[in-house]
C-alpha cells in the first residue's frame, strides 16, 4: 500500500516538476541583462511590475473559459468568472465607462473586433493615414482592415504637421464613412476625441478611439478621455499603462452585445485568463495617485528630452510634444531613420526609425525617429537624466563614425542604466 502511494506520487512529481529548460531559461536571462542595461526610448514599451509578471506566470494559463462570467462553454469557471468580473469591474473604474472587454488579446484584436461588431465588408472607414501617425491595423492594405474595408484617411496639415480638424471635417462629408477611427502610433499631440464626435455625429458615422499608445496617460489624467467622446474606445494594456501584453475595449453598455460577441466567437477562441488577471492586476496599479504622478512625469521628460534635442538642431515634427512621444525628422542631419536607429542602437539606446509627415523614404529607411519616455520614466528618471540621454542621442549621431567616441557613449549609456536599475532580486 505504501509502495503504491510512493509510485503515484512519484509519477506525479514527474509530469509536473519538469526539469529546468536551461536552453530557454538563458535567454530570458540575457534578455533581461538588456533590459537592464540599454536605455529603452521605444514609445510603446515600459517596464512593467513584478506582480503583473508574476500573474502572467500562474496556473490561470491552463484554464480554457471560452465565453463570458455566468456563460461559458466549460466547466469549472468560477474563479475565472472572478477574475474576469474583476478585471472588467476595474477597467470600468479606472475609465469612467459602463462597459469593458478584457479578451482581445493585442491592440489590434481589439480593432478587429470592433470592424466585425459595426462593418460588412466593403463598408468605409477614414482613419488617419500611416505617414502622418496611423496604424496599420486602421487601413494598410496588407491588413484585414484595408483588405475588407474601403480605406479613406485623412493626415495632418503640412505646415504646422498637427491634425487639421476642418480637413478632417471636409474628407468625412466628402466620404460619408460608417466609421471614422481616431488615435495614433506616432502623433505627439493631443487628439481633440469631442471635435471627432462632433464630425462623426455630422456625418452619421460611429466613432472608434484607438488609444493603445496614450490608455496609461488617460488613465493618469494627463490626456483629454475618449471615454463619452467615442463610440468604442480600444487599446492595448502595455503601453503606457504598463501592464501585461494585451487588448482592451471600452463602451457603453448599450453596445454590450454585439462587442461581446464580435470578440467571442467572432474573432477569437478561449481567453488568456493569465493575461486577464494580470490586466486586473495593472488596472488597480493604475487607479493609485502614484500613478497619476508617472503619467505626470512620463510627458515632462518627453517635453525635456524634446526640447534638449531641439536645442542640438534636431527638427522635431510639430515643433513639440503635448505627450510621452516625440518624432525628430533627420533630414537636415544629412541621415536616415535608419542610420540613426542602428547608431544609436550600438551604442545602447534603443528606439525605432518611423516615418514621418509626408516622407519621401519608404518604411524601411524613413526620415526619421521616434522617442518614448514611458520606460525611462518607470525607471525612475527625470529632467537631469533626460538632458543627459539627450546629449548622448546627439553626440552619438553626430559622431557616428567614430568609434573611438561611439565607445565612449556606450560607457555613458551603461553608466546611467546602472544607476536606474529594474527588476532587482528578479528571478524569472
Ligand atoms: C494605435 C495603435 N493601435 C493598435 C496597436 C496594436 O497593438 P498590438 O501590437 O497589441 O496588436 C498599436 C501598437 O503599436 C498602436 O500603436
Amino acid at each position: 500500500m505504501e509502495a503504491k502511494t510512493k509510485s503515484k506520487h512519484n509519477h506525479h512529481n514527474h509530469t509536473l516538476v519538469t526539469d529546468i529548460d536551461i536552453e530557454v531559461k538563458n535567454i530570458i536571462q540575457k534578455e533581461l541583462e538588456r533590459q537592464r542595461s540599454q536605455i529603452i526610448l521605444i514609445a510603446s514599451e515600459n517596464f512593467t511590475s513584478q506582480e503583473v509578471i508574476r500573474t502572467m506566470g500562474s496556473v490561470l494559463t491552463n484554464k480554457y473559459a471560452e465565453g463570458y462570467p455566468k456563460n461559458r462553454y466549460y466547466a469549472g469557471c468560477e474563479y475565472m468568472d472572478e477574475i474576469e468580473e474583476l478585471a472588467r469591474e476595474r477597467a470600468k473604474k479606472l475609465f469612467g465607462c459602463t462597459y469593458s472587454n478584457v479578451q482581445p488579446h493585442s491592440g489590434v484584436q481589439a480593432n478587429t473586433a470592433i470592424f466585425v461588431a459595426l462593418l460588412k465588408p466593403g463598408d468605409k472607414i477614414l482613419s488617419m493615414n500611416l505617414r502622418d501617425g496611423g496604424h496599420l491595423s486602421h487601413g494598410h492594405f496588407q491588413n484585414i482592415s484595408g483588405k475588407y474595408f474601403q480605406i479613406y484617411t485623412y493626415g495632418v496639415d503640412p505646415r504646422t504637421e498637427v491634425i487639421d480638424y476642418e480637413d478632417v471635417r471636409k474628407i468625412a462629408m466628402k466620404v460619408k464613412p460608417r466609421l471614422i477611427i481616431t488615435g495614433a502610433s506616432s502623433y505627439s499631440r493631443i487628439i481633440d476625441f469631442k471635435k471627432f464626435r462632433e464630425i462623426a455625429d455630422e456625418v452619421g458615422a460611429y466613432l472608434m478611439a484607438d488609444i493603445a499608445h496614450i490608455a496609461g496617460l488617460i488613465a493618469g489624467k494627463c490626456h483629454p478621455t475618449s471615454i463619452g467622446h467615442a463610440h468604442f474606445t480600444t487599446g492595448t494594456t502595455h503601453k503606457t499603462l504598463r501592464g501585461p501584453r494585451g487588448g482592451l475595449i471600452l463602451s457603453d453598455s448599450e453596445y454590450q452585445e454585439i462587442i461581446d460577441r464580435a470578440v467571442f466567437p467572432g474573432t477569437q477562441g478561449g481567453p488568456l485568463m493569465h493575461v486577464i488577471a494580470a490586466k486586473a492586476v495593472a488596472f488597480r496599479e493604475a487607479m493609485k495617485d502614484s500613478f497619476i504622478e508617472y503619467s505626470k512625469r512620463i510627458i515632462e521628460n518627453s517635453q525635456a528630452l524634446c526640447s534638449y534635442l531641439k536645442d542640438e538642431g534636431f527638427r522635431i515634427v510639430s515643433g513639440g510634444t503635448d505627450n510621452h512621444l516625440f518624432l525628430i525628422d533627420l533630414t537636415n542631419m544629412n541621415m536616415t531613420g535608419k542610420e540613426a536607429e542602428e547608431a544609436l542602437s550600438s551604442v545602447g539606446i534603443i528606439l525605432n526609425k518611423n516615418v514621418i509627415p509626408f516622407d519621401k523614404l519608404n518604411p524601411n529607411i524613413t526620415s526619421g525617429i521616434r522617442i518614448g519616455t514611458p520606460a525611462v520614466t518607470t525607471q525612475g528618471m527625470g529632467k537631469e537624466e533626460m538632458y543627459e540621454i539627450g546629449s548622448m542621442i546627439s553626440y552619438t549621431l553626430k559622431n557616428r563614425d567614430n568609434p573611438t567616441k561611439l565607445k565612449e557613449v556606450g560607457n555613458r549609456v551603461r553608466k546611467l542604466a546602472e544607476d536606474f536599475p529594474v527588476y532587482t532580486n528578479f528571478v524569472n
